[in-house]
């Protein structure tokens, strides 16, 4: 069912200038920062626990009670993680671009209600356009008296600080991401002791958060943690922005009410995704991000639902919808995502190391016509000794999710297609060409 709920995070975009102070200002802006300053922090805090916010950026912690857990000290930072590095995910991306005045007022409440000592925002350094508007965003916030010292006169007093990253995609995990701000390598870091409401920037308690998180804020605090909690079902409230990519019609951004949507609204729906390009068949498609299991037609009439995605086998995790259909070579599909997470292993832990490049080369060897019919097993064997069990959710042998986030897509592939490779097996080559 598709739902008449008004969007919350994209509701400003369609002007041209709505990444600007004034088309900011003109439609609400830093409403939600002075009504929050009115209120005390833990009144501000409670709004949003009370939304039920769940985190955008992948794993769906609830934002409030991440807020609870920060160590009190005299030093503590925000950190806002608009890294989004992973293939076919662009949410983040859109909102930089065209609202970056929402991340911000959203971040500035944010730091008032966890009593945060500064903000780091930390966005992807290939997003040029999003870096200068977001910027020129903040320059503007100080110029206007929402950043900087005494806030409209409330006596609350922060910087924020935009923080250009280097293209590595493993800098999106946010302890990679805290090394790589205090200046060093991407290098995830070792939980417990770094977690980072204990330990984390610059040794100090640190909230991370994801963009598209940190955009909900200002709505939650305006219009009542409430009437947030009011959409969508279960824990799964509000709305949330997905990323559909991959072989439909209308590929794009859609802000949806949780949980009510469907899969099949947001693939099928004319005025969504639009259907199968060429009025194909659907074949499979990847609910939440390359690193989640596949679901095949059968999972259509899923809602967009954190916990019906999960108890599905997968996850909503970072948004985007990847579309396949009958032209799509599952086996070079799982291969390409393969490649991308062994490429981008940091190569601390060796499974992930290790068992990412053989996979990479099985995968590669398969697709290109030299694959042996063992091969299928000893994919799954270096599956298992990367995530034991193979299941969902998966095991871990790492540091980070990366290392367990690469079976995903070969497990999927073989569970669900296994006749495709052994075909690819038989004739030596991509039956389909190596097409898509
Ligand atoms: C390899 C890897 C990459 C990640 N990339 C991102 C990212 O680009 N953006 C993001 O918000 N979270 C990313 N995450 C999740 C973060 O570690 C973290 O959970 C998130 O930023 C917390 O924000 P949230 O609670 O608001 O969702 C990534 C995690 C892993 C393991
Ligand atoms: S799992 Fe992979 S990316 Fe994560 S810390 Fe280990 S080697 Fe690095």
């Amino acid at each position: 069912m598709i739902t008449n709920a008004d969007p919350i995070i994209t509701r400003r975009i369609a002007f041209e200038d709505s990444y600007t102070i004034e088309r900011y200002l003109a439609t609400g802006g830093y409403e939600g920062l002075r009504r929050a300053l009115t209120m005390t922090p833990e009144a501000v805090a409670e709004e949003v626990n009370k939304a039920s916010l769940l985190g955008r950026g992948g794993a769906g912690f609830p934002a409030g009670r991440k807020w609870s857990m920060l160590r009190q000290a005299p030093t503590s930072y925000l950190v806002v993680n608009g890294d989004e590095s992973e293939p076919a995910t662009f949410k983040d991306h859109l909102l930089i671009e065209r609202d970056p005045h929402q991340i911000i007022e959203g971040s500035l409440i944010t730091a008032y209600a966890i009593g945060a000592s500064q903000i780091f925002i930390f966005c992807r350094g290939e997003f040029a356009l999003g870096l200068e508007r977001l910027q020129a965003a903040c320059n503007e916030a100080y110029a206007y008296g929402a950043i900087g010292k005494n806030i409209f006169g409330a006596g609350f007093s922060i910087d924020l600080v935009i923080h250009p990253g280097a293209g590595a995609y493993i800098c999106g995990e946010e302890t990679a991401l805290l090394e790589s701000l205090e200046g060093k390598r991407g290098f995830p870091r070792i939980k417990p002791p770094f977690f980072p409401a204990v330990n984390g920037l610059y040794g100090q308690p640190t909230v991370v958060n994801n963009i598209e998180t940190m955009s909900n804020i200002p709505w939650i605090i305006l219009n009542g943690g409430d009437a947030f909690a009011a959409l969508g079902t279960g824990a799964s409230t509000g709305t949330r922005l997905f990323a559909l990519s991959g072989r439909v019609k209308r590929p794009g951004w859609y802000e949806l009410e949780m949980s009510k949507t469907t899969f099949r609204d947001l693939i099928f729906d004319p005025s969504l995704g639009g259907g199968i390009i060429d009025d194909g068949t659907i074949k499979a498609f990847i609910p939440g991000g390359v690193s989640a299991p596949w679901f095949g037609p059968d999972q259509l009439d899923l809602g967009l639902d954190q916990e019906a995605v999960g108890k599905a086998g997968s996850m909503l995790g970072s948004g985007s919808v990847v579309v396949m259909d009958d032209t799509t070579c599952v086996v070079r599909a799982a291969w390409r995502i393969t490649r991308f997470f062994h490429r981008e292993s940091c190569g601390q832990c060796t499974p992930c190391r290790e068992g990412g490049t053989w996979l990479e080369q099985i995968m590669r060897r398969i697709e290109e016509g030299g694959g042996r019919e063992s091969d299928l097993d000893l994919l799954m064997d270096v599956c298992d000794n990367i995530a034991p069990g193979v299941s969902w959710p998966p095991q871990q042998t790492t540091i980070c999710v990366l290392g367990p986030s690469i079976p995903s897509s070969i497990a999927s592939a073989i569970r669900m297609f296994r006749d495709e490779f052994l075909a690819h097996i038989e004739a030596g080559c991509c039956p389909m060409g190596g097409a898509r």
